[in-house]
This record gives C-alpha cells, sequence and structure tokens, in this order.
C-alpha cells in the first residue's frame, strides 16, 4: 500500500495506539494490524451475501436466525422486476448505468447497451468472485443468448488490450492487483477462445463501454432503460425468484440474503 495515502487514511484511534505503544516491536504490530485493516477496507465484500453469518442483528430481535423478510434491507414487490432489483438491492448500481448511458450515447445497439447494463449485476448483488460467469447465469433465461455469452466472456477480455477497438488494460487494475498481477491460465484460455468467436465483439463493447472512474455529476437513473429493458429482457409474470427457472433460486438469494437456511 501507498505510505502516505496509508498515514493519510489513518484514524485517530488508529494513529493513537500506534503511537502509544510502548516498544518498537508493539509499534510495529500495531501498524501491521492497521495496514491489513485498511486492506480488508478497501478489498469490499460481497454484495449481499455474508459467508460467516448477518452482519449486524436487529434491535429486540433475538432470534438465531433470521427467515423471511429482513427488516434492515428495503423491502421488495411480491413479484419483483429488473427495474425493483436495480432499485432495491444492487446497491450503487452507477457503474452499471453509466456503462450502459455511455454505450447508449455510443449509438450501439439495444443488445449491447443491456449487455453494459447487466454485466457487473454478480459485483452489486451476488458475488464478485468469478463475476462475470455468476451475472451470466442469473440473467441466462431471460436474455438472449448472444447477451449471456458476451457477459461471461467479458470476466477474461476485459484483462487483454485490443487495439482495433482502442481498449487498453485498465490503469486501475494496477491499482486493484499490482504492476505484475497475471490472469489465471483459464481467463488466458478464455481470451484465446472467445477471439475466435462470432460474438466476440458483443462481449468486446462491454469492456469498451466498461468504465472505471464515475463521471461525477452524471446522474442516469435505471428508468432511462426501461425501453431497453422492456423489449430486450423477458420478465417473467411471476416476478424474477417465483418463476420456476433455473436460476430463481439465486434471485431469491438476492431477495433475502441473510435467511438462515
Ligand atoms: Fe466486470
Ligand atoms: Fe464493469
Amino acid at each position: 500500500m501507498d505510505r502516505r495515502k496509508f498515514l493519510n487514511n489513518l484514524s485517530v484511534a488508529a494513529a493513537a495506539s500506534i503511537a502509544g505503544a510502548s516498544t518498537l516491536s508493539a509499534k510495529a504490530d500495531a501498524l501491521e494490524d492497521e495496514m491489513a485493516r485498511q486492506l480488508e477496507k478497501r478489498r469490499g465484500k460481497p454484495g449481499l451475501c455474508y459467508i460467516d453469518g448477518r452482519p449486524e442483528r436487529i434491535p429486540g430481535d433475538d432470534r438465531a436466525g433470521l427467515m423471511g423478510t429482513d427488516p434492515l434491507l428495503p423491502r421488495m414487490p411480491q413479484k419483483p422486476t429488473l427495474t425493483d432489483f436495480f432499485n432495491h438491492r444492487f446497491g450503487s448500481a452507477s457503474h452499471l448505468l453509466q456503462s450502459a448511458k455511455l454505450a447508449m450515447d455510443s449509438g450501439e445497439d439495444e443488445k449491447i447497451v443491456l449487455a453494459c447494463l447487466l454485466h457487473d449485476i454478480s459485483v452489486y448483488s451476488l458475488l464478485r468472485t468469478d463475476h462475470g460467469y455468476w451475472g451470466a447465469q442469473l440473467i441466462a433465461p431471460y436474455v438472449d443468448e448472444e447477451i449471456r455469452w458476451a457477459i461471461e466472456k467479458h470476466q477474461a477480455l476485459r484483462f487483454f488490450p485490443d487495439k482495433d477497438f482502442d481498449y487498453e488494460y485498465p490503469e486501475a487494475y494496477i491499482e486493484y492487483f499490482g504492476a505484475d498481477y497475471k490472469p489465471e491460465p483459464y481467463i488466458v484460455h478464455e481470451h484465446k477462445e472467445a477471439k475466435k468467436h462470432k460474438w466476440y465483439r458483443t462481449s468486446r463493447l462491454i469492456t469498451v463501454n466498461d468504465l472505471y472512474s464515475f463521471e461525477k455529476g452524471v446522474e442516469v437513473a435505471i428508468e432511462d432503460f426501461t425501453d431497453v429493458i422492456g423489449r430486450n429482457f423477458k420478465q417473467p409474470k411471476e416476478g424474477l425468484g417465483f418463476d420456476g427457472s433455473k436460476t430463481a433460486h439465486m434471485w431469491r438469494t438476492i431477495i433475502w440474503p441473510n435467511n438462515y437456511l
């Protein structure tokens, strides 16, 4: 971690704890603890699922396990639509909205706009790890196969520059993962195979429109994409999570992320 950034971010309590340590070795330990804590904070957590149990207890509720509606989360309608998930479960989805807007403003067709809008939904709702695959699986029953494929493959493509599309390795990744980071062999393989595929362009355009730095002051709402969603996302009449599709359980998990079982 950059030393200057680290010192700037130091909380008063952490600085006091380091300064107050009586020996050099205790100071070093306090410093190391604080660096680990800050790194953990920067790394973030999966969208809504907490592997080690519920993050907070509800005051006055001493049940060991929560089931059903979580009073700490916004209430979902009985038949939730994709827009309801954006509004109540995807947290800050401005990255998705801004990426989709960029694609729309660039004149890309609706398939690309929807792919951009959905490309990272797993990051904001389910899992960060292998998020392209999880996101693609989640939406598979409701979108054109080309969109599903493109979202899955963006997982790999974003690590590889492509001059034909003016796509360069994201500078943000150097900061996130370090300058010496090398993608895993399965990612290298996926990229190589995807390059030969007829839908390569679709997936590549997700990475081209993938905004790594948010444009301040640009407000985009999910409602700006109502028509694109209406024409390209097969919203089940029973509501996402309740239509018996192969991925209904994944949508339910996002609705009730903290259920005990
Ligand atoms: Fe992504
Ligand atoms: Fe993204």
